[in-house]
């Protein structure tokens, strides 16, 4: 199985065993570790770009790789602010959350 196949399925099952009032983190966690995930996969490309002598690839590889880093910074900035209050104020019922986890199920 792909690890990003991996990555989408133990989100799917976190969120459907977690109280409503911690979806948000638990969503955002997996997509820190998503962002990881991509980001290993682009350094590795850029590693075997360069060492095939393509700078061209290189550079539009690079991109993306500070693309998903940003990514990376915004969506920890979220879990941040979510872990830190979403224990003290959970969502209403019938919320984000609640539509997120019907979704899911
Ligand atoms: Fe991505």
């Amino acid at each position: 199985m792909p690890a990003i196949d991996g990555l989408q399925a133990e989100a799917k099952a976190n969120a459907k065993k977690t109280d409503d009032s911690l979806v948000d983190s638990v969503l955002l966690q997996g997509a820190v570790e998503v962002k990881h995930h991509e980001i290993g996969v682009y350094e590795n490309l850029i590693i075997n770009a360069r060492a095939m002598g393509r700078e061209d690839v290189v550079e539009v590889l690079e991109r993306n790789l500070g693309s998903e880093q940003r990514t990376l910074a915004m969506v920890k900035r979220l879990q941040e602010r979510v872990a830190a209050t979403t224990p003290k104020n959970p969502p209403s019922e019938g919320g984000v959350a609640t539509k997120i986890k019907d979704a899911l199920s």
